[in-house]
């Protein structure tokens, strides 16, 4: 059976002098379509060749979304230059009818490395100056995540690679993408903009990117420039997987989309990116409430085996007899709530939780009047939550927070100053049943025109029985849209998709994470065949130089991981070397040696596309003397 499998791999994927991993599958193409949702018409489009994508089925990869700016960003990746040509016709007609942004290094057109300038300031378009943050291998064989400066002068330069370097570290030193940091680079581009900050009032700065915020408020920071960003993460070809723009400015603000748009804010930066990264590298909705977007690992739409893509991961529910008693005793009259409207099909249960209020108020405040909202609760919960977020507000005597006319004692979080933060105040009682009310005092004067309430939102709970609040448990939680529709996530706080102030994904999230990188790196960075003369005998060495997982990590993560490594010489197993990789033959061998790789963590579960695995071989033709 192995002899088999070998053989047949053995004809893929031979090569006669060595096989690095960006060789062993030729280099696919992508095409990425921007166009008008509405009418169709392409806005931007940009074509090229791109890093080894595994497991390309063979009609291409096609994936379409529509962006915060209402646009339709369709990516296709296809093995061939012509499969991408004929679909970029098909989304936006006759090549020769093209009068939008492209950007196109195909062999018609080859890529000219004296690109790297952003071409768009004509004569004076200063060079991207490009510094390695943290690195662990080849672009070709890595995914690049680039920060490019926005509003920092050629003065600050110093201030933006700290800024830079800061947020790197923060998402990848020991949280968040620490145990895949291995597969990835971090990069920052540096290109002086003449003015300092971002814009306001919607009005950009004489900076790269032209980054603003339409009022004063923190909330979204948006770029005026797209098309300077697009070319300037295209000058750097297979180095540029994630563009990340980052406006030189202290407090809260971002965007996700086509590009991630961050501040440097210390309470906020590596929340917004960490969060939004997630959104584009595992390619993941919302775990939050009031979203509109929910989809990918971490999010089911129905109860059934089929919907929930984290069965795997399911946690033992708590004791059925003990949930029944419970009902009877603490819930005279059980009414059902939202998340038990659908009953689970296949005995999958549902953690018990509603949300009666939900507001984006996005409000400043003011001392002339509070402000405040109702709600109506149905009495049969055990416990409840406000959450909230603000802006704005640096002292606690700032503001009082209420409900029902009861101080909740609302404190800033330490040192967060004028910054946005989130904050939950749970309370271990029954709301009854009827009208609440849930007020917001501005008590300082001084403040207004800055402080600001963002979000506020009510949650109301089953006791531990119904919804098990325990960290680590996984089950159906349910969210709750906009529109107040309710979706599935995998845990309750665990993830920080839901809580952006939680450094770390959920486990489903973290496997996803693992395919998404896995799908573009190999494990094995190259197979060179030498000849090494160390020894008084010539001999035959082969080197595998593998991504720096398990024990080739710099320092470890604490998690269980190892990689198994299976040689195999013209098509037969080697044993003497299983788990080498390095293998010493005869120096008068010729012949194929190949290598089977296979990673295994105990953060990924499942690998239906054989994706922790990757297979590669030479063939040897000459001896060593
Ligand atoms: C990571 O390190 C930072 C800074 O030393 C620390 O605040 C944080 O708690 C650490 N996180 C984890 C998960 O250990
Ligand atoms: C549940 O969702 C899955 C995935 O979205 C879908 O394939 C399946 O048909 C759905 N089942 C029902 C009963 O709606
Ligand atoms: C959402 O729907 C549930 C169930 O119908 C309801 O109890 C709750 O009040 C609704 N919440 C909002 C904010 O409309
Ligand atoms: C003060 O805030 C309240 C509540 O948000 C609002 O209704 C009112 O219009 C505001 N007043 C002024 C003068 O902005
Ligand atoms: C609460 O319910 C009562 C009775 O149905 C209704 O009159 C009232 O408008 C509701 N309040 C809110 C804030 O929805
Ligand atoms: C907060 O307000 C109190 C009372 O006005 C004042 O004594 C204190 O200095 C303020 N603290 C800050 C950090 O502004
Ligand atoms: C609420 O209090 C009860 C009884 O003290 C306790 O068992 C339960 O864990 C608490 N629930 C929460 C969510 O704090
Ligand atoms: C190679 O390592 C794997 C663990 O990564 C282990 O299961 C296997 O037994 C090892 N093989 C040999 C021959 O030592």
């Amino acid at each position: 059976m192995k002899r088999v499998l070998f053989g047949i791999l053995l004809g893929l994927c031979l090569y006669a002098a060595s096989a690095s991993a960006a060789d062993v599958t030729e280099r696919p193409y992508e095409l990425i379509v921007q166009r008008d949702s509405d009418t169709l018409k392409c806005s931007h489009l940009a074509l090229h060749d791109t890093q080894h994508f595994r497991g390309l089925p063979e009609s291409g990869y096609l994936k379409s979304k529509v962006l915060e700016t209402g646009e339709e960003r369709t990516q296709f990746i296809a093995e061939t230059e012509e499969d991408v040509w004929e679909r970029a016709e098909s989304l936006c007609g006759p090549r020769e009818t093209w009068d939008f942004h492209t950007l196109i290094r195909s062999t018609a057109t080859p890529y000219d490395a004296s690109q790297a300038v952003l071409r768009p300031q004509q004569s004076t378009s200063p060079q991207l100056e490009v510094f390695p943050l943290i690195t662990s291998g080849d672009s070709s064989n890595r995914v690049d995540l680039v920060f490019f400066a926005d509003g920092y002068t050629a003065e600050e330069k110093d201030k933006f690679l700290d800024d830079a370097f800061r947020l790197a570290e923060d998402i990848s030193g020991n949280q968040t993408f620490y145990t895949v940091k291995p597969l990835l680079n971090f990069w920052a581009a540096f290109v002086p903009s003449k003015e300092s900050g971002v814009g306001v009032g919607g009005e950009p700065k004489d900076t790269v990117f032209g980054l603003y915020r339409p009022g004063t408020e923190l909330r979204g920071v948006y770029y005026s420039k797209p098309e300077v960003a697009r070319e300037a993460c295209d000058a750097l070809g297979t180095q540029c997987d994630y563009p990340i723009l980052m406006g030189n400015d202290p407090l809260y603000g971002g965007l996700g989309g086509e590009f991630t748009v961050i501040t440097p804010s210390l309470a906020n930066g590596p929340l917004v990116l960490r969060h939004e990264l997630g959104h584009s590298v595992i390619d993941v909705g919302e775990e939050y409430d009031g979203g509109f977007a929910y989809f990918g690992v971490n999010a089911a739409h129905n109860t059934t085996t089929s919907g929930i893509p984290w069965t795997h991961w399911l946690s033992p529910a708590p004791d059925a007899h003990a949930h029944v008693h419970d009902d009877a005793e603490h819930h005279h009259g059980h009414v059902y709530g939202a998340a038990e409207a659908v009953k689970p099909k296949d005995d999958i249960r549902v953690e018990r939780a509603v949300m009666p209020l939900q507001d984006y108020a996005w409000t400043l405040l003011n001392t002339s009047a509070p402000w405040s909202t109702r709600f109506n609760s149905s009495g049969q919960y055990a416990w409840h939550l406000v959450r909230f977020s603000l802006s704005g507000l640096p002292n606690a005597t700032d503001l009082v927070v209420s409900l029902d006319g009861k101080d909740l004692h609302w404190a800033p979080r330490a040192d967060v100053g004028v910054d946005r933060w989130h904050y939950d105040v749970k309370l271990n009682s029954t709301l009854s049943g009827g009208e609440h009310e849930v007020t917001f005092e501005l008590k300082n004067q001084k403040r207004e025109g800055e402080a600001q309430l963002c979000s506020v939102e009510v949650l109301e709970f089953g006791d531990e029985n119904e919804f098990v609040t325990t960290p680590g448990h996984y089950s159906l939680y349910p969210t709750f849209s906009e529109k107040n529709e309710t979706t599935y996530r995998p845990t309750n706080e665990d993830c920080l998709m839901r809580i952006v102030t939680t450094p770390n994904f959920c486990k489903a999230c973290v496997e996803g994470l693992w395919h998404a990188l896995l799908r573009r790196v190999s494990l094995v960075d190259s197979l060179t065949p030498s000849c090494s003369q160390s020894t008084l005998e010539p001999e035959r060495v082969l080197d595998l130089s593998l991504v720096p997982l398990a024990h080739l990590r710099d320092a470890p993560v604490g998690v269980e991981e190892g990689y198994a490594i299976t040689w195999v010489r013209d098509g037969v197993e080697v044993p003497a070397f299983a788990n080498q990789t390095r293998l010493v033959d005869d120096a008068n061998t010729v012949g194929s040696y190949v290598a089977r790789v296979k990673y295994w963590t105990e953060e990924v579960k499942v690998d239906p596309e054989g994706l922790l695995e990757t297979i590669v071989g030479v063939v040897v033709t000459t001896r060593c003397f």
